[in-house]
């Protein structure tokens, strides 16, 4: 099994606790399009829909479904603040996969999530598990340091790439998040 394949299981199990149905799927910050393509192999008649709002992630991702015969996945450029009109109440499952950080406006993008999810829909968010205190990361080189350092040349500027941006990444943490 792929890493990829690995972490559709992982998130898969509790999301299969709150919903039956996997028909439309929706992962919300695609970039290249890795979890996408593997959602598609355990959900082989779902409509799949990644999105990212970056040209190059999305033209990498539409490249290698196109050459690995994909049918049933479809990658957009379209920002999660605003995704297009007639998704509402489309997806029984709306993926968040190492994204909440990076954003720069999170509340109107969890009222996007909120519109597109049907009735009884589930979104799964997984973000890099930090705390939000830095003194309780002393100690944890990987996630905290490493995350910190490429968060600095690569999140935190994409939070900040709009006036009033939010400006978090990777330091944001778990704590403030779950409060958020
Ligand atoms: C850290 S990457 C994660 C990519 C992918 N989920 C993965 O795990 O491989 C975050 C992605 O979110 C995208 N992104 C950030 N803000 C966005 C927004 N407002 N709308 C759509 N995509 C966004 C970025 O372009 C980037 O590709």
């Amino acid at each position: 099994m792929s890493d990829t394949d690995t972490v559709v299981t992982q998130l898969l199990e509790p999301a299969r606790k709150l919903t039956k149905s996997m028909v439309t799927i929706l992962d919300l910050g695609s970039g290249a399009g890795c979890l996408t393509r593997a959602l598609r192999r355990h959900f082989p008649d779902a409509e799949i829909y990644g999105v990212d709002y970056s040209e190059v992630a999305t033209t990498k991702a539409i490249a290698a479904a196109k050459a690995e015969g994909i049918k049933n996945v479809k990658f957009l450029k379209e920002d999660a603040t605003s995704l297009p009109a007639d998704w509402k109440g489309k997806f029984d499952w709306v993926i968040l996969y190492d994204l909440l950080h990076d954003l720069a406006d999170h509340v109107s993008v969890m009222k996007e999530v909120n519109r597109v999810l049907k009735d009884g829909g589930v979104a799964s968010i997984t973000d890099p598990e930090v705390h939000s205190n830095h003194r309780d990361n002393v100690g944890d080189s990987y996630v905290a340091g490493v995350g910190y350092a490429l968060s600095s040349v690569s999140c935190l500027p994409r939070s900040v790439a709009i006036e009033g941006g939010a400006g978090y990444g990777v330091g944001w943490g778990t704590e403030n998040k779950k409060s958020f």
